[in-house]
């Protein structure tokens, strides 16, 4: 295992779709024991493989490491098929945004599915941190980071504070 580089935001792969994830092979495997590394070394909660240089469909997270032992989740392929109505506002950091905690508004609960290391088949219904931790590393699958979630002022005055 080795510890990657995690890119920072304006880096452009920070900004495109990912593609999915077609096979689970060695490659893949490798991947992802790099990202835990990378993850726990940086002391952050989730991590998502375009952070690390990979345009793919794969992120991981441990919400409570700091707290309890670890427990990582691999997902593979990601979705989210349902969203609460009810969103919740939090302080979001991001390794690709050092320095920089955007407040961002986003529903309280999701329904996810995804494939696991293993190849099977998950979902849960996520709330409380992981239902943010999940939706912030879905969105880099997408392209999309906090600066992206908030107004256009907020973003203005995150960006000129993440520049100085
Ligand atoms: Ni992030």
């Amino acid at each position: 295992m080795s510890v990657l580089k995690i890119l920072t935001w304006p880096h452009p792969l920070l900004a495109r779709d990912c593609d999915p994830v077609e096979e689970i092979d060695s490659a893949v495997r490798h991947l992802v024991s790099d990202m835990l590394e990378t993850m726990y070394a940086a002391e952050g909660r989730g991590l998502a493989a375009p952070q690390v240089g990979q345009a793919v469909r794969l992120f991981v997270m441990d919400t409570g490491w700091k707290e309890r032992a670890p427990d990582p989740v691999i997902c593979i392929n990601p979705e989210i098929t349902w969203s609460s109505p009810e969103t919740t506002a939090m302080d979001e950091g991001c390794l690709s945004i050092p320095g920089v905690s955007a407040r961002v508004n986003r529903p309280a609960q999701v329904h996810m599915r995804w494939t696991a290391l293993d190849g099977s088949a998950n979902e849960d219904d996520l709330s409380g941190l992981a239902a943010i931790c999940a939706q912030h590393e879905l969105d880099h699958l997408d392209g999309i980071v906090t600066l992206d979630r908030v107004d256009r002022q907020t973003r203005l005055a995150l960006i000129e504070e993440y520049t100085a």
